[in-house]
């Protein structure tokens, strides 16, 4: 038979100092999602339609106060274009690191919000992306070639019409 590989543990690093960050004790690690996630950075929840309605209402109750609804910016920057004031928050492992880690000023750790909901809300946030789908650079190539930037004449809000799977990896 194969030989088992161990899979190379990823480390998440802070977004202002660098340091590891400890996921040992963390909530919300034994989905589907939250395992391929941790093992190679990639957001399985990202332009599911039925995985966004949790995001979005999470987003709402934890990050929008300060972001704005749809990531217009508020007292915190604009989460729905394509400039971050970090780079790395254009992957979904470094928007990941910001989130659970926090970085400056009002920007806290959130990682009460576990590991697979914290997926949620990043899909939330992928998907109220306004700008050119060609910076879109956290979507795969084939997710680009058919998303639609949020309008706000045409809400970007997604009814769940079951539940939340992700597609067999
Ligand atoms: C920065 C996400 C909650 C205030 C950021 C950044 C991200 C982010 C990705 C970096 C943006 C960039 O690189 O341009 C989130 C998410 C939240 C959340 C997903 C909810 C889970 C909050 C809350 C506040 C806040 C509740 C206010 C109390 C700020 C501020 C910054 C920031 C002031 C700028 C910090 C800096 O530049 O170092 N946030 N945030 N955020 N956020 Fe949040
Ligand atoms: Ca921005």
């Amino acid at each position: 038979s194969m030989p088992l590989i161990a899979a190379a543990e990823m480390t998440f690093n802070h977004t202002i100092t660098g340091e590891a960050l400890d996921l040992s004790n963390a909530e919300g690690t034994d989905t589907p999602a939250a395992k391929h996630f941790l093992e190679t950075g990639e957001n399985l929840y990202t332009e599911v339609p039925n995985c966004l309605a949790e995001g979005e209402q999470t987003f709402l109750a934890s990050c929008s106060g300060c972001h704005g609804h749809v990531g217009e910016g508020k007292i915190g920057p604009g989460l729905n274009d394509d400039y971050y004031t970090y780079p790395k928050n254009k992957t979904d492992k470094g928007l990941f690191e910001t989130m659970w880690g926090g970085a400056r000023s009002m920007m806290g750790p959130h990682s009460d919000l576990g590991v697979d909901e914290s997926l949620k809300v990043i899909a939330w946030i992928r998907h109220f992306y306004k700008d050119d789908p060609a910076e879109a650079t956290w979507l795969t190539e084939e997710q680009r070639k058919t998303f639609k930037p949020y309008d706000a004449e045409h809400p970007t809000s997604v009814e769940a019409t079951g539940d939340c799977k992700v597609p067999e990896g």
